[in-house]
């Protein structure tokens, strides 16, 4: 009689375990948006009605801190990797490698040697590592053959085709036999016209309109594939853009002697290659050259920018102030609007929103860091992250899962990719997983106490009629 009443207790035991360690979300399918340099106060510019419904029904980040320096390899690099720009060795649009020799220029569409690329892993290729599919539609450099791979499906870049065909491709693959879970997919606006006209221009505005219909264009395609209400939409951007004038440029010639340097990358952040032996005249000559220009030999570069440690970082580089402009002389190009200051600025900040059912509804958050999107990612993905720069926990209120629902043992339960550790994870990951084991730990103290407990019960008051006991006590564990 006892032994049958302890193998019931060990049923429920076994029940009540399995019920927690499946609360773990379905394979979640993500789509990611790039809106080329969508300043985070562009939705409030003009109306912006599929972004607000975005906002509406998922969540809004106001104030996204991206990387330095604001351009858009770097920071596109960043929201697949987690890791800054002397990390994921994208440290520019224009780079110089001193050790390979070589050189790396979005001007020239020079960007397809892999090399530039392999100090990180980009999600795309963890993801499919982990036995899924990934599609992409022209997001930087997901054309390219980074550590023998490329997405299981992409575009080769060509900023001819239109937002309709690359959201056609997008749904194409998450609608086909094998379906992918990861999508990527960028578009060039509103950068392109920012630079032109400047982000103050009046004209901006029907740029806005314009991406706001494109957006809503994307909505209803996902509708119509059935894919708006299972799919996470998270919709952000590069880096946002200031205005520029002729009346604030810095002219590097009437400083430096052309023989003396090299000019690796032009503005807002020059990067200058002494010649041999010239270094101390060029640090010099530029030093106090101009009241909006401020030099740093490498070394000395501001720790917050996390932008020191990586040979393609160039020995001195010169900081414009906001606004301000760096050319060699008055023939350079010029442009009314530009990015890449100061990541502090809020003019450099993107934005951030998303949807979905890992998303909770109609909630803001003050602010996070771009580098947080990366593990917010993984997870979704359910993929071990690699070493980043970012943190899950930081962003965890995103997510649905993470509200008081999510269960006795706290939200790190519902973390699959926390468990595994097969690589060394983040600093931030290693405070979660003690948090996972903890909770178990805890949970599991719990759930024995809790038998012991009731199978003294049940000897001590010999309940006779077990099949309704067990259907009692069963059923709002169940539901727990
Ligand atoms: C997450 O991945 C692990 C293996 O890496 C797998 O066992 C588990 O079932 C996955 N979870 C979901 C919800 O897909
Ligand atoms: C670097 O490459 C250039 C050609 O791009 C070549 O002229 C030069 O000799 C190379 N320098 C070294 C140190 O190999
Ligand atoms: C780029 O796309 C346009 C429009 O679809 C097409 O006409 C053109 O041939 C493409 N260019 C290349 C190099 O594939
Ligand atoms: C440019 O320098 C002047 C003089 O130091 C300063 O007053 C001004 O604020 C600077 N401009 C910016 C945008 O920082
Ligand atoms: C401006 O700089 C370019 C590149 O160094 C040079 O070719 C050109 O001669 C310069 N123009 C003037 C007016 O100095
Ligand atoms: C969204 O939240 C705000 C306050 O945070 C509230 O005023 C508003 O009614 C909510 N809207 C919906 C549709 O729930
Ligand atoms: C961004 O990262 C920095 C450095 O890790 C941290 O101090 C800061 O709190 C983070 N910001 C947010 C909003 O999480
Ligand atoms: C960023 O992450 C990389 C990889 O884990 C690590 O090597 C680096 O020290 C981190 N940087 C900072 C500032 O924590
Ligand atoms: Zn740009």
């Amino acid at each position: 009689m006892t032994s049958k009443r302890l193998w019931v207790s060990f049923v429920l035991a076994a029940v009540t375990l399995s019920i927690t360690f499946s609360l773990q979300p379905d394979q979640q399918k993500v789509l990611l948006v790039s809106f080329d340099g969508f300043r985070w106060d562009y939705l409030y510019r003009v109306p912006t009605p599929h972004f607000h419904h975005v906002m509406k029904y998922g969540v809004h980040v106001k104030q996204v801190t991206n990387i330095f320096l604001t351009k858009t390899y770097p920071n596109h690099y960043t929201l697949v990797t987690g890791l800054f720009a002397e990390n994921h060795g994208i440290v520019a649009n224009d780079m110089f490698d001193p050790i390979l020799n070589k050189s790396f220029s979005l001007g020239h569409m020079d960007i397809y040697d892999s090399e530039f690329w392999e100090e990180a892993t980009p999600i795309w290729i963890t993801n499919q590592r982990a036995g899924h599919t990934s599609g992409a539609a022209m997001w930087p450099g997901t054309d390219v053959k980074i550590h023998n791979s490329f997405p299981t499906h992409y575009l080769p870049y060509n900023e001819s085709v239109s937002f309709e065909e690359r959201v056609a491709k997008i749904i194409e693959w998450f609608t086909s036999k094998e379906p992918i879970n990861l999508g990527l997919l960028y578009w060039e606006e509103p950068d392109d016209t920012a630079h032109d006209l400047g982000p103050d221009s009046p004209l901006m505005g029907p740029v806005i309109s314009d991406v706001d219909r494109k957006l809503g264009y994307l909505i209803q395609m996902l509708k119509k594939a059935k894919l708006w209400d299972v799919l996470n939409l998270i919709i952000t951007s590069d880096h946002g853009m200031t205005q520029c004038s002729e009346e604030r440029i810095i002219e590097l010639d009437q400083y430096l002697d052309k023989d003396n340097y090299v000019l690796v990358d032009q503005s807002p952040v020059a990067a200058i290659l002494p010649k041999e032996g010239k270094f101390d005249e060029v640090y010099e000559a530029l030093a106090h050259a101009h009241p909006n220009l401020t030099v740093y030999r490498r070394e000395e570069i501001p720790e917050r920018w996390h932008y020191r440690d990586n040979s393609r970082i160039q020995p001195i580089i010169a900081v414009a102030d906001e606004g301000w402009y760096i050319l060699r002389n008055k023939s350079d190009d010029f442009m009314l609007g530009n990015h890449g200051y100061d990541n502090e600025l809020a003019e450099m900040h993107p934005i951030f929103l998303a949807h979905g059912p890992s998303f909770r509804e109609n909630f803001t958050k003050e602010a996070m860091n771009s580098t947080d999107l990366y593990p917010l990612l993984c997870h979704l993905l359910n993929v071990t992250a690699m070493p980043h720069n970012g943190s899950l926990r930081s962003v965890q209120d995103l997510l649905s899962a993470a509200a008081p629902r999510a269960g006795p043992y706290g939200p790190y339960t519902q973390s699959p990719p926390l468990l595994q550790g097969r690589v060394p994870p983040g600093e931030n990951e290693q405070e979660a997983s003690y948090a996972y084991f903890l909770g178990v730990s805890l949970g599991s103290i719990i759930v024995i106490v809790f038998f012991i407990i009731f199978i003294k019960h049940l000897i001590r008051s010999q309940i006779p009629v077990l099949p309704d006991f067990q259907a009692e006590i069963s059923q709002p564990l169940l539901q727990a």
